[in-house]
């Protein structure tokens, strides 16, 4: 149960004998109780238990100490000033995820928890976003939510309308994501959002949450808004005189999420490398441009169990992200049939595959390839595009086999698809598209691309094989760690009890190292944070 191979303490305990637990169920609760001390003692029968009460003395009176651990419970990981920015109760956030799959339900379970989520706007028509908000902030009156901002090259309108509706509907927190450079569009929402307080202090009201995987990227948002946006959105009467002035004071960004191999777009880069280095980017920026305000990081990127999150904290993370494990949830807008597929995959179960909003520029994001053929589809979309300069440039035999088993259209009946679409959402695509047969082929493809995500989230079962379900190895990583308890079932996951357990898991895990440290083993069924009752009703 508890072994010890260490150096005995100098130190003896003293205390209730009633109060040491020695059976494994009596350890685990003890180990559990985070709020409190946990020594480790050896009674006079060579018996090893453990006791939270009680208290030390260097006289050799009453048990020998094999070894402690001070309180540290699951809110104390990470980064204080976070939660008190966000009013949160754990460093924990839920990512954006697009088409309203990190849905309104989900945001407000966040919230409710004492956590924050992100609501996935990509992909979704104003009028959507908007009654999302509002549905949101009728639900959170006090509690934080953010709103994802996805950078759309190919779309320009589509960020400059979103910062619109997030400034007249009063959004306070945007996770700004996919940007490769700032655009006048996020200069635009951070600056606006500037003031001053009576004692001429500079406030932040719009606080920005922005993701990257990339140093370059990472230092765009760790430093002031670029002079020539100011200008221009001055220029333009978007801000005031004082707020260009004021944003020479602030980084672009609150808080930097650092991440990693993750579900959706993503570098695939190992969270243990990258997370340092942009954490010595961070300390390089502030020095140089000595903010009032400094910069948190924060990781995402496999995080899906306490020993992630806890490894996450440990290398200096400010609070932690996830994304894929929440798709399984009940509170996820996807469909059953996803969620269900979800929680039988494994860390294997995951490919690269072209992106719909990047696809002319290459980009890929991480699907799922269990259960659905959309990956090698993709691909193959994505290799004619490259191969050729018109969709009439394709080979027939190719061209009829498209249509009939992938797109299950013609090509001129999905231009005819596409022409609705934009005509909603963004014309100008159309008109670029008319004498650019290469732009053509691009948007005929994302057609297909495109619709394949709105058919795993509506389960739509003639099209089960072109679903595309975003995903990242953290899923399998989740199901591996939930299988045997009662999360294994898709149906009992829900997003704010998966967190807290994460949070509380790496709260135990911390113990079970640091008195790992002092030469103490515990049994497997100890050293493991065991996923046996819902949080709601835990003692801890
Ligand atoms: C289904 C799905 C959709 C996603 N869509 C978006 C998105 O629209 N915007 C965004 O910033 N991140 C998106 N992400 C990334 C998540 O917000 C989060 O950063 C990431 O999933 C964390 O890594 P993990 O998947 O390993 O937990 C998505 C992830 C998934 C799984």
């Amino acid at each position: 149960m508890i072994t010890f191979k260490g150096v005995k303490q100098q130190l003896f305990w003293k205390g209730s004998p009633r109060s040491i637990s020695f059976d494994s169920k009596g350890i685990q609760h003890k180990l559990r109780n985070t709020a409190d001390n946990c020594f480790i003692v050896e009674d006079h029968a060579g018996r090893i238990g453990v006791a939270n009460a009680g208290s030390l003395t260097t006289e050799d009176k009453g048990l020998q100490v094999l070894g402690m651990v001070a309180p540290l419970e699951a809110h104390q990981l990470g980064d204080s000033s976070f939660q008190a920015d966000y009013a949160l109760k754990y460093n924990y956030k839920t990512g954006a995820m697009a088409n309203g799959i990190a849905s309104e339900e989900l945001v407000i379970a966040m919230g409710k928890a004492g956590l924050i989520g992100s609501f996935g706007a990509a992909g979704l028509v104003p009028s959507r976003v908007e009654k999302a908000i509002k549905t949101i902030q009728a639900a959170l009156t006090k509690e934080s939510y953010a709103v994802n901002l996805i950078h759309s090259p190919n779309e320009p309108a589509l960020e400059e309308g979103a910062v619109k509706h997030f400034l007249g509907l009063g959004v306070r927190v945007v996770e700004a994501s996919a940007f490769l450079n700032l655009t006048l569009n996020i200069v635009h929402y951070r600056v606006a959002g500037l003031s001053q307080d009576a004692d001429g202090k500079t406030v932040i009201n719009n606080k920005v949450i922005a993701k990257i995987s990339r140093k370059e990227v990472a230092s765009h948002f760790m430093q002031p808004a670029p002079i020539k946006y100011l200008n221009q959105l001055l220029e333009a009467g978007k801000i005031t005189a004082l707020q260009a002035q004021l944003a020479a004071k602030v980084p672009m960004a609150d808080d930097i999420t650092v991440e990693a191999d993750s579900g959706g777009h993503t570098d695939n880069r190992p969270l243990v490398a990258l997370l340092p280095s942009i954490v010595r980017l961070r300390d390089e920026m502030m020095q140089k441009h000595q903010f009032d305000f400094p910069i948190r990081i924060g990781a995402a990127g496999g995080i899906s169990t306490p020993e992630s999150a806890l490894s996450a904290f440990m290398m200096g993370a400010a609070y932690i992200v996830t994304g894929s494990v929440n798709q399984a949830c009940v509170e996820a807008g996807t469909s059953e049939h996803v969620r269900k597929l979800l929680a039988t995959v494994s860390q294997t179960d995951v490919m690269m595959a072209p992106a719909s909003d990047m696809f002319e520029m290459g980009v890929e994001l991480q699907v799922l390839k269990r259960g659905t053929l959309f990956g090698p589809r993709a691909k193959k979309l994505y290799e004619l595009y490259m191969k050729h300069d018109s969709i009439d440039e394709i080979d027939e035999k190719v061209r009829l086999k498209i249509e009939k088993t992938v797109f299950k259209k013609t090509f001129d009946e999905v231009w005819q698809g596409c022409i609705d679409f934009f005509n909603e959402r963004d014309p100008r695509q159309i008109q670029r598209a008319q004498d650019n047969p290469k732009r053509k082929m691009a948007l005929i493809f994302r057609w297909y691309l495109g619709l394949s995500s709105n058919w795993a989230n509506k389960g739509v079962k003639e099209r089960l094989t072109d679903m595309q379900i975003w995903c990242g190895p953290s899923m399998g990583a989740f199901n591996d760690w939930a299988k045997g308890s009662y999360l294994e079932a898709y149906q009992n996951r829900e997003a704010a009890d998966i967190a807290l357990h994460i949070m509380e898991g790496a709260a135990y895990l911390y113990r079970v190292q640091a008195l790992k440290t002092q030469g103490i083993n515990l049994d497997n069924d100890l050293a493991n944070y065991q996923l046996s009752t819902p949080i709601a009703s835990l003692s801890v």
